[in-house]
């Protein structure tokens, strides 16, 4: 049986690694100080509970049980600004399912929390490499926004790197996860079960124009880099309302100004650009818009135009049969307040699916907020989801 009060103690001390001021919020981004002390203490938490602990050269952190297991978990990195939940939920209820299937003689799972699944260097970066979507030399040339390569990033827990993980030893993999969105939450419901992942295309966009002075360059004189930007987005507002659905969405979340001054006419925008749908085909669509707008606003605003690496993961199903497992113990212990439901966020599932079968499952978000401060789920809903997870498990053997 699993123990919801260790559960709940362990996901309250994960939060205590990086933990913000406000609300239950942490600040764990991959490979900080907060994000490795949190994967030693995850390492002695799965060496407790008589797991093998190995940890990739990417900074994956597995606790394997003896021979063939069902592999469980998520991630325990945060966003800059991230919830209590998004990941270390994951993996805390993996490692808890672990105990509890060890002590009822159930079956083997192993446990992992993928390093870097909020992108600091990628999309899902851990996993992607984990699954051999990515090679590690390549991943390695990876910089945040900051200019800090992944090489360097992850020198910082090279002493706990045991090897590589074989992924043959795992019959399939779960992950739970909150749902980061509104839908359970609006309908009062307390569990979904993921049917798929939508797809996700990211990369960098530069515009270089004419850094110049702010007082003295005449407006029709100017190339400013900030101004290419904003014009770049109107019309991408307009033009993809022609090829998106109410699903599809787009984000410029980082814009990085040069040199950033109140008195300069910026002369550098580096800016990212995300969007993320379920048809491949849109994706593609929307990429030849994006490009298109681009090179149009750095033509007529003096602008040279440059583009970093396009990251990408395809949309993903479910695995039928470990989908029906979860329905099954969903039927149990949330009758009536359960439903399938698409994932519009991107998770680990999406790469480990390249190697097993995967399933997810979601509780729902307060609010329907992640990604901040004020991310969270009630405790009873994240009780409830736990045990589905395990009674799904335990119906495996
Ligand atoms: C994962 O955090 C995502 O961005 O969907
Ligand atoms: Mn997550
Ligand atoms: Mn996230």
């Amino acid at each position: 049986m699993v123990d919801p009060d260790r559960f709940l103690a362990d996901l309250h001390e994960l939060r205590g690694f990086g933990a913000a001021d406000v609300g239950k919020g942490v600040v764990r981004p991959a490979y900080s100080e907060a994000d490795i002390a949190a994967r030693r203490w995850l390492a002695g938490r799965m060496e407790n509970a008589g797991l093998q602990v190995e940890v990739d050269p990417m900074g994956n952190v597995f606790g394997l049980a003896e021979g063939t297991s069902l592999l469980m978990g998520s991630h325990s990195d945060s966003q800059p600004e991230g919830g209590w939940l998004d990941g270390a939920l994951g993996v805390v209820a993996a490692l808890e399912v672990a105990r509890a299937s060890q002590a009822t003689g159930g079956p083997p799972v192993s446990v992992v929390s993928f390093q870097d699944e909020e992108g600091r260097f990628g999309v899902t970066t851990g996993s992607t490499v984990w699954s051999g979507l990515l090679s590690m030399e390549k991943a390695d040339t990876l910089s945040d926004h900051a200019g800090v390569t992944l090489a360097e990033a992850r020198a910082a827990m090279a002493d706990m790197v045991t090897g590589q993980v074989d992924p043959t030893q795992f019959s399939g993999f779960m992950e739970m996860h909150i749902e980061q969105g509104p839908t359970l939450d609006a309908t009062h419901e307390q569990i979904g079960v993921v049917t798929d992942i939508v797809g996700i295309r990211d990369m960098k966009i530069t515009f270089e124009g004419q850094q110049n002075h702010a007082g003295t360059t005449p407006m029709h004189l100017r190339r400013d880099a900030f101004q290419a930007v904003s014009a770049f987005n109107a019309l991408l507002e307009e033009r993809l309302r022609n090829v998106v659905t109410p699903q599809t969405v787009w984000t410029i979340g980082h814009v990085s100004l040069h040199p950033n001054a109140s008195s300069i006419v910026p002369g550098r925008a580096v800016f990212s650009m995300q969007w993320r749908d379920a048809d491949v085909d849109r994706l593609t669509r929307m990429e030849r818009i994006i490009r298109g707008t681009a090179q149009e606003v750095a033509a007529q605003r003096g602008m040279q135009l440059s583009y970093g690496p396009m990251l990408g993961l395809e949309p993903v199903h479910m695995d039928a049969g470990l989908q029906e497992a979860l329905c099954r113990a969903a039927r149990v212990h949330a009758p009536e307040t359960w439903r399938k439901m698409p994932s519009g966020a991107l998770h680990d599932a999406t790469n480990v699916s390249r190697l097993m079968p995967v399933a997810m499952l979601f509780v729902p978000s307060i609010g329907g907020v992640s990604h901040t401060f004020e991310e969270d789920t009630d405790e009873d809903d994240l009780v409830v989801g736990l045990k589905v997870l395990a009674d799904a498990v335990a119906s495996l053997a």
